[in-house]
């Protein structure tokens, strides 16, 4: 039996997305050093902030978004969430080929956590409900996120390595 505390899909996503928001205060922290040190952190830290959300991003368009489009009637909810990424992924391209740690650079990981703060808030207190409401099985689709969860972030340390 499935109760409201029981941890699922929904409860594993915004893990996820309350370990990115750390990461965000972190950077915002050391913002605007111009010490080689901090150069060399930041760049760090945005990129881990990049890879967190690549996978967050793509488990959720290959395995979540769309079992959450089959299974609930608000359709908008799943447009302006894939637009948000869409919006998302541009900026994280741009960090990650960014050459240099500088007052541009900073910005663009500051709005970066500004869209992901606003995209997070409509999945938590819009998507989330509508998909615990649904006839889904999220508490399975939990394990099935956290195991292609671990294949994605091998691969990405893979390209890395
Ligand atoms: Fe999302
Ligand atoms: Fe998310």
């Amino acid at each position: 039996m499935t109760t409201r505390s029981t941890p699922d899909a929904c409860t594993l996503l915004d893990a996820d997305h309350r370990a990115v928001k750390k990461l965000f205060n972190e950077y915002d922290e050391m913002a605007g050093s111009k010490a080689k040190r901090s150069i060399d952190a930041r760049r760090q830290l945005a990129q881990r902030i990049c890879v967190e959300l690549t996978v967050h991003t793509q488990l959720e368009e290959e395995i979540f978004y769309p079992a959450v489009r089959a299974a609930i009637k608000e359709q908008d909810l799943l447009e302006e969430a894939e637009v948000e990424h869409a919006s998302a992924k541009d900026l994280i391209e741009q960090i990650q080929s960014a050459q240099e740690v500088d007052e541009k650079f900073d910005a663009k990981v500051k709005v970066l956590g500004e869209y992901i703060d606003h995209h997070v808030k409509e999945e938590r207190n819009e998507m989330f409900p509508k998909a615990r409401a649904s006839r889904l099985d999220l508490v399975a689709m939990r394990d099935e996120l956290q195991a292609r969860k671990e294949e994605l972030m091998a691969e990405m340390e893979g390209v890395a390595a």
